[in-house]
């Protein structure tokens, strides 16, 4: 589904996919490491440390913290 998605997207002249995370969220957060999502979770300016992972401080409101990966494409 991903590659599919990717495809489309580049067909779209989209060069770069963002998506967010919860850092509980083990599986999904794998699923898309191993397909080459990076963490990028710093272009917020705003940083915090869960479980050793680095997210975007209150991304989604106070005390609701996201990882955000990037891909380009
Ligand atoms: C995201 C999703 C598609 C991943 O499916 P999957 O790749 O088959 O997931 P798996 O069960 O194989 O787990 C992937 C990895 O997470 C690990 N994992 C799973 N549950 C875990 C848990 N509770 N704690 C720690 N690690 C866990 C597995 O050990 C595996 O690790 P590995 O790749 O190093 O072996 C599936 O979990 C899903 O449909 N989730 C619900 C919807 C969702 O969360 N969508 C994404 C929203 S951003």
């Amino acid at each position: 589904m991903l590659d599919k998605l990717q495809k489309i997207l580049q067909k779209k002249q989209c060069s770069l996919i963002e998506l967010t995370v919860s850092p509980k969220n083990t599986p999904s957060r794998k699923l898309f490491e191993k397909n080459g999502f990076k963490n990028k979770s710093g272009v917020t300016g705003s940083i915090t440390k869960i479980d050793e992972l680095i997210c975007a401080k209150d991304y989604y409101g106070p005390g609701r913290d996201f990882i955000i990966f990037h891909k380009k494409i």
